[in-house]
C-alpha cells in the first residue's frame, strides 16, 4: 500500500484504525454453511423455511401460478412501479396483522429510514429505547423532529422520567399540538428480551392524555415467531388499534427480504409523499413480492404453525436442560455462566423469543465460542462495538430445523467447557503463560504464529 495513491492510502489508514482495535470486519461463511456437520444456532432462518427448501418450492409454485413476464418493477412506486399484485399483497399483509394499510419496501433498513424521516413533523419530538437498531438511529438522525431523547432499555421508570421532562419543557407537547413519537422493538436481538409495550403505552397515555404520544414498533425479530400465528407482539397484546406504526421485516423468520410498514391511510399517504426511500427508488420487484407472499402463505399453514411451536419448545428445552444440569448452580454462582433471560422465562412464556444469550466472564466469551465451534455448534459471539464494552456475550438462535438432540448436545458442550474453566480457575497462578482452555490454545497457537492478537488472547500469549 505504500506505493498506492493517497486516495487508497487514506482509506487503508481508516481501516488500519479498525484493525488495531480488533473491530475490522471481513465476510466469511460460518461452519454450518460449509460443512454438513456443524449445527446452525446463529442464522436468521428461524422457521427453517429457507434451509428446508420448503419456501423455494412454494415460491416456484407462486411464480407458476402468476405467469408474470416481468420479474422486476417498472419504476418507482409513484411512477410506473405500482402493480396489482403488489397492492393485493399489501392488503393481504395488512389484514393478516390487523392493520388498515401496509406499504412494502425493499428492506427493513429502508422502512425504518422512511418512517423516521417522514412521520415526525417539525416541532414533534422523538423518544427511543437505548437499544433500537442502527436503521432507526439512521432515520432519527435525518428526521425533522425538534428533539430526540433516549430512555434506558426496557425501563419504564426511565421512560416516564424522560417523557415527563419532555412534556414539561415543551408547551406545544403539553397542549397536544405537537406529538412525541416513541421508537421501540418488540424483541431486541442482542438479548432476545421483549418490550414491555403495554406498560409503556399506559405510561404514555397517562403523561400525554391528549393522544399525542404515539408508538412505532419494529417487529423485525418477532415477525413470524411471536404472537398468534407469528403476527407479532402488537397482535399478541391486542394493541393493533393503539400503535400508530408497526414495521415487519422479512429477512429473518420469513427467509425473504423486504419489509412492510403498517398503519392507517394517513400514515401510508405520509410515507408516499415524504419518505425519500419510497419516492426515489424502484418499487419492490415482482419476484421479491412473490417470495414474501409465499412465505406468508407458509406461515399461515399447518407447517408454519408447527415450525413456530417447535422453535419455542426448543427454547424451553434449552432452558430446562441448563437449569437442571448438575453444574448450573455452582457455575452461575461463580459467575462462569449466566443466562440473563432465565428468570423472565421462568415467570412467563411470553418473555422469551427464539434468541437466548449466554454470558461468562468477559475474557472468556471467545473461549466459549471457540469451544462450541470445535464441538460443532455455531453460535454468534457479540462483541464491542455491536454491544457496549464489557457487555460481550454469545447469542444462541433457535430454529425449527434444529433437532432436539442438537439442543441437548449444545447444553452438554457448554457444561463441558464450564467444567474445564472451573478446573483452570482452580489451578490459576501456577505458570508464567496464562493457562487457556484447550480450544483457545489451538486458536491462539495459530494466531501467535501469524502474529495476530485479540479475541480474548492473554497478553502472555502474544509473541
Ligand atoms: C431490529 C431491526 N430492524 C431493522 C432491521 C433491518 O432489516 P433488513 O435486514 O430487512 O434491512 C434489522 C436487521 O438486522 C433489525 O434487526
Amino acid at each position: 500500500m505504500k506505493t498506492a495513491s493517497p486516495f487508497y492510502r487514506n482509506l487503508e489508514d481508516a481501516l488500519d484504525a479498525r484493525r488495531k482495535s480488533h473491530t475490522f470486519y471481513t465476510i466469511t461463511q460460518t461452519a454450518w454453511q460449509i460443512t454438513d456437520t456443524a449445527a446452525d444456532f446463529c442464522s436468521n432462518d428461524i422457521l427453517s423455511f429457507g434451509s428446508s427448501g420448503i419456501l423455494s418450492a412454494e415460491y416456484l409454485e407462486e411464480l407458476a401460478r402468476l405467469h408474470q413476464a416481468n420479474p422486476g418493477a417498472a419504476g418507482s412506486r409513484l411512477a410506473d412501479g405500482n402493480y396489482a399484485y403488489l397492492e393485493e399483497t399489501e392488503q393481504h399483509i395488512a389484514n393478516f396483522h390487523g392493520a388498515e394499510t401496509a406499504l412494502l419496501l425493499a428492506s427493513g433498513f429502508e422502512a425504518n429510514v422512511a418512517i423516521w424521516t417522514a412521520i415526525p413533523r417539525p416541532g414533534d419530538m422523538i423518544l427511543y429505547d437505548a437499544l433500537v437498531h442502527a436503521s432507526t438511529h439512521e432515520g432519527i438522525e435525518q428526521s425533522l423532529a425538534g428533539e430526540r431523547e433516549e430512555f434506558a432499555h426496557n425501563n419504564i421508570r426511565d421512560f416516564r422520567r424522560v417523557l415527563t421532562a419532555m412534556v414539561d419543557a415543551h408547551p406545544l407537547i403539553k397542549q397536544g399540538k405537537r406529538s412525541v413519537l416513541i421508537a421501540v422493538e418488540s424483541v431486541y436481538s442482542m438479548d432476545g428480551d421483549v418490550c414491555p409495550l403495554q406498560e409503556l403505552i399506559d405510561a404514555a397515555n397517562e403523561l400525554c392524555p391528549l393522544g399525542n404520544a404515539q408508538f412505532v414498533v419494529d417487529e423485525a425479530h418477532s415477525n413470524g415467531i411471536y404472537g398468534p400465528g407469528g403476527k407479532g407482539l402488537v397482535c399478541a397484546l391486542g394493541l393493533e388499534k393503539e400503535v400508530a406504526v408497526v414495521m415487519h421485516s422479512y429477512g429473518k423468520a420469513l427467509s425473504s427480504r423486504g419489509a412492510a410498514i403498517l398503519g392507517n391511510e394517513t400514515i401510508k399517504s405520509v410515507l408516499l409523499n415524504f419518505a425519500r426511500t419510497v419516492i426515489f427508488t424502484t418499487a419492490p420487484s415482482f419476484s421479491s413480492i412473490a417470495l414474501i407472499r409465499s412465505a406468508y402463505r407458509l406461515l399461515d399453514s399447518a407447517h408454519g404453525i408447527q415450525a413456530q411451536v417447535k422453535v419455542h419448545s426448543l427454547v424451553d428445552l434449552f432452558m430446562q436442560s441448563t437449569i437442571s444440569h448438575p453444574l448450573w448452580e455452582s457455575a452461575s454462582q461463580a459467575g462462569i455462566l449466566s443466562v440473563p433471560l432465565l428468570r423472565a422465562w421462568e415467570e412467563s412464556s411470553l418473555a422469551t423469543s427464539h434468541i437466548v444469550t449466554i454470558r461468562s466472564r468477559q475474557q472468556y466469551t471467545y473461549w466459549l465460542h471457540f469451544h462450541l465451534l470445535l464441538a460443532g455448534y455455531c453460535v454468534l459471539p457479540v462483541e464491542y462495538p455491536v454491544v457496549s464494552k464489557g457487555q460481550s456475550r454469545l447469542k444462541v438462535t433457535f430454529h425449527a430445523g434444529n433437532p432436539e438432540e442438537q439442543v441437548k448436545g449444545l447444553v452438554q458442550a457448554i457444561f463441558a467447557w464450564v467444567q474445564e474453566i472451573t478446573d483452570i480457575e482452580g489451578r490459576k497462578g501456577n505458570s508464567q503463560i496464562a493457562e487457556v482452555s484447550k480450544s483457545a490454545q489451538q486458536v491462539y497457537t495459530w494466531m501467535a504464529s501469524e502474529k495476530l492478537t485479540g479475541f480474548g488472547m492473554p497478553s502472555s500469549w502474544a509473541s
